[in-house]
């Protein structure tokens, strides 16, 4: 069973982005689709606004694979199209903001938590896997 276990850790099949981004629909809720080192790949789903927060210790990659995102920065906005990627730096507020849906990957440390050390009704404190 350990040994199982093991294996089926480092054995890794492709991943059909579009499957699995059919497989949620719900926004603002990040998906476990991937773990590499100490990192989670998630897949999320946005519409609407969500909270000011800050990651102190992480670095957090948005990675916009369809739509447009709005990144709000304290001094200044960033806006991702499909195809393009942000990297907020730890320690530094954002505010993401989608207009309409969008659909990105999320590259960050495991300890990193989903809203900053600050707790709304958006809160995701355990993510699903897809
Ligand atoms: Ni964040």
């Amino acid at each position: 069973m350990k040994l199982r276990k093991k294996l089926a850790k480092g054995f890794m099949e492709k991943v059909n982005l579009a499957a699995k981004f059919n497989k949620f629909d719900d926004y603002w809720s990040p998906k476990i689709v991937a773990e590499l080192n100490d990192s989670y790949v998630l897949l999320a789903k946005l519409k609407g606004d969500f909270v000011w927060h800050k990651h102190e210790n992480e670095d957090e990659l948005f990675l916009v694979v369809k739509g447009n995102l709005l990144i709000k920065l304290r001094d200044r906005d960033v806006q991702l199209g499909a195809g393009e990627f942000f990297i907020v730096p730890k320690g530094t507020e954002h505010f993401p903001v989608a207009e309409q849906e969008v659909q990105i990957i999320l590259l960050e440390p495991k300890t990193t938590k989903h809203t900053g050390e600050i707790v709304t009704e958006k809160t995701v404190t355990e993510y699903e896997r897809v």
